[in-house]
């Protein structure tokens, strides 16, 4: 299995499954799909309320013999209405709970800014204006200092961050006594990444694609859930000239986009309740792509403007000081 050496020396295998969106009726067929497939990494969070299912098939998977725990890598996150300090190690073990194991590979930061919690629903508290209401006191660097306490505590070999930008990562790696082992952010043709790429690879910090196809599916969902307009989400998988390298080295457009970046030792976590998907998506080392055409995808990037998730579907968000982005004009 391809995998990337940790700064602790742990293994994350290349590939992994990503669960955001996944329907409760499809998620225990993907997880069982993808591990039947090689799969051994798994991304989840606890917002994304597939905790319990994929707990489910894993447990059904060792008990059949098939593998051991030791032979996975599962990633889980803090949610940003967990962010301070105080918090962490209470998500964290409702999140074991509900995987039904007593440990994590990975956990991470979800995201730099943070919400007060609705105790009821444990899910971010909203104002009656609509605006989510901020927490504005999260000290970043408290919440990194109890995230290195649960390594202590062996509730998860290895931590980092998700959505945090070059300065917020510099400023937890300065402080940290665990440095933190991955990054995992938007990264996909048409948001490349390349200057934070750079500052990772300095510090010894693996980076993780989500979004790694651009989230076809979640257009659909942006504009039913917070009112987006559809036109406004880019389609990478038929983007000409990924179709055209797709023709190229008889693979899919999906595969051609995932091979860009692992290619380029990005790790990937595309999302698929599909078993073909899930399967073509994890087959990507019996080709090469050649420097040309590698070139002809780094064309692609928008920087910036190539960004889906910046997150202004939290109303408000924007006004936290840990907001992590550039806002760009018309979205
Ligand atoms: N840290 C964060 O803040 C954050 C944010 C977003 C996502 N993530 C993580 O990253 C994972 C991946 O991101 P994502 O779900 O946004 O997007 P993605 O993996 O780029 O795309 C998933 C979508 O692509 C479709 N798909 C999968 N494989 C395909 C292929 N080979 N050809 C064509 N379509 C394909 C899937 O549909 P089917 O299911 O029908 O195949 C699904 O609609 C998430 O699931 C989550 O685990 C993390």
């Amino acid at each position: 299995m391809n995998c990337l050496k940790l700064i602790n020396g742990c293994e994350m295998p290349m590939v992994g499954l990503g669960t955001w969106r996944a329907q409760p009726q499809e998620i225990e067929i993907a997880v069982e799909s993808a591990l039947e497939n090689g799969y051994r990494h798994i991304d989840t969070a606890f917002n994304y309320n597939t905790e319990e299912s994929i707990g489910k098939i894993i447990e059904k998977w060792i008990a059949s013999g098939k593998g051991k725990r030791e032979d996975l890598f599962i990633t889980t996150k803090l949610p940003n209405f967990g962010n301070r300090p105080t918090d962490v190690k209470r998500f964290l073990e409702l999140s074991l709970g509900k995987l039904n194991l007593s440990f994590v590979d990975l956990y991470l930061i979800h995201m730099p800014f943070s919400f007060q919690c609705n105790e009821t629903t444990l899910t971010p508290l909203v104002n009656e204006d609509g605006t989510f209401a901020l927490d504005i006191n999260n000290d970043i660097i408290g919440t990194w200092k109890e995230m290195e306490k649960q390594v202590e505590n062996g509730l998860t070999k290895t931590i980092g961050l998700s959505n945090f930008n070059a300065e917020q990562v510099q400023r937890i790696y300065e402080a940290a006594e665990i440095k933190p082992a991955v990054l995992q952010v938007e990264l996909h043709a048409y948001l490349q990444q390349k200057d934070l790429r750079r500052i990772c690879e300095n510090l010894n910090i693996a980076v993780t694609a989500y979004s790694p196809l651009g989230s076809p599916g979640a257009n659909t969902h942006f504009s039913m859930k917070y009112n987006y307009k559809i036109d406004d989400f880019p389609n990478i998988l038929e983007n000409p000239v990924v179709q055209s390298l797709a023709e190229k080295y008889e693979k899919t457009p999906g595969q051609i986009l995932l091979k860009h970046l692992v290619q380029e030792n990005i790790s990937v976590i595309p999302k698929s309740g599909n078993p073909e998907r899930i399967k073509a998506n994890i087959n990507l080392y019996d080709f090469e792509l050649s420097e040309e055409d590698l070139t002809k995808l780094d064309d692609l990037d928008k920087k910036e403007a190539g960004r889906i998730f910046n997150f202004l579907f939290f109303k408000g968000v924007e006004k936290h000081p840990e907001y992590p982005f550039e806002i760009q004009k018309g979205k």
